[in-house]
């Protein structure tokens, strides 16, 4: 597999992909000689450069180079691009000339793909495709969340208020220094889960403050009829990629830290961390406060999408599973069936 851009989600799905039996990240491509290209050469994978320029930038700073894009594409079977948002488009032409499959991020345009996937709710829409667009972080978070509630109980309607970090650890620049970002209208997240989630009613409001160690949804969440909250604990410490949490306080960054002295690389926690003690019933009307940390979240559901689309007939629950497990993320109390995943 492909892995063009090394930047926040592009190093974790390179090693991601080593990690998993039946796949191997072909090459990693960089656009010059900076520290993403050492970063590259030090794990061991396959550098390439963008283009000409780039290939020779990498030799001149002593870097084997082995060779530009379309050399990595022709000897890849797949392709997840990385780069920044927005800026696919401009490198589709060289995925459909390789006529290999892409999986894109989520910060690329729901149009540019086929379909928007969260694979543990709509693994299908990923079979067989040419280009499919990996769900954004808050977007996996909220889909995880609502998808087995939506399968097991019905959802009646449902509202998110977001709370968002301004930018990413590297991307300083991005973010507000002090104060709230508002956006006064409703919130794209909502429009992306119905994508995953036909027909849900979901509102979404998100906001942006100075923080970069990981995003807070707070849900109310209508269900079709009122569930004892012994069942949605038992049904959210079976959901995979879900990480039921008992403390009575916490902050984003303290969960960075455990799951870092947890033995976990760059303190990542691709499940999205569902306060128990929140969830809170009164009648059919369910309130639940989860974090999520959006360098790591879709990095499971990048890697389910590769195996998707160039396996169509693979099972989405064994596709789970072997991503969990190969990730080092597997709870054995996680059930992986195959009837719970796609929601009704
Ligand atoms: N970061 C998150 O929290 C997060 C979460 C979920 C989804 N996503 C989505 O995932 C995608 C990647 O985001 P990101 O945060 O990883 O971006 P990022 O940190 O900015 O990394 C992008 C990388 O791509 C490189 N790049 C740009 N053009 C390239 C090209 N033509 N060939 C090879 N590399 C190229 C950049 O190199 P330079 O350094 O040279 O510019 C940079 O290293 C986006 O769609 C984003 O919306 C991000």
């Amino acid at each position: 597999v492909a892995v063009i851009g090394y930047g926040v989600i592009g190093r974790r799905v390179a090693s991601g992909l080593r990690a998993q039996p039946d796949m191997e990240p072909a090459g990693v491509v960089v656009r010059g000689a900076g520290p993403p290209a050492i970063a590259v050469a030090l794990r061991g994978h396959s550098l390439f450069g963008s283009d000409g320029r780039a290939c020779d930038e990498l030799a001149r700073a002593g870097l084997e180079c082995a060779g530009d894009t379309d050399d990595l594409l022709a000897r890849s079977g797949a392709v997840v691009d990385c780069g920044p948002s927005r800026t696919a488009e401009a490198r589709l032409d060289a995925y459909r000339a390789a006529e290999i499959p892409v999986a894109l991020g989520g910060g690329e345009p729901a149009d540019l793909a086929e379909a928007t996937v969260c694979s543990s709710a709509n693994y299908d829409d990923a079979r067989g495709r040419s280009v499919v667009r990996v769900a954004s972080c808050n977007v996996t978070g909220l889909v995880r969340l609502l998808a087995p509630l939506q399968r097991h109980f019905g959802v009646r309607g449902a509202g998110a208020a977001l709370i968002r970090c301004a930018a990413d650890p590297n991307k300083g620049s991005k973010g507000v220094v002090d104060g709230v970002e508002l956006r006064t209208a409703r919130s794209h997240h909502a429009e992306d889960v119905r994508r995953i989630i036909p027909g849900i009613d979901l509102h979404t409001q998100a906001l942006s403050v100075p923080m970069t160690q990981g995003h807070v949804a707070m849900m109310t969440i209508e269900l079709s009829r009122e569930v004892a909250l012994d069942d949605l604990v038992d049904l959210y410490s079976s959901t995979p990629r879900v990480l039921l949490d008992w403390r009575e306080s916490d902050s984003t960054g303290a969960a960075g830290a455990r799951a870092a002295r947890a033995g976990r690389e760059r303190g990542d926690w691709p499940e999205v961390l569902l306060y128990a003690r929140s969830l809170a019933t009164r009648r059919a009307r369910l309130h639940l406060t989860a974090a999520i940390h959006m360098e790591s979240i879709v990095i499971p559901d990048t890697i389910d999408c590769v195996r998707a689309m160039v396996d169509p007939g693979s099972d989405a629950a064994a596709s789970l599973r072997t991503t969990d497990q190969a990730l080092g993320l597997a709870n054995p109390a996680w059930r992986y069936e195959s009837d719970s995943l796609s929601p009704t």
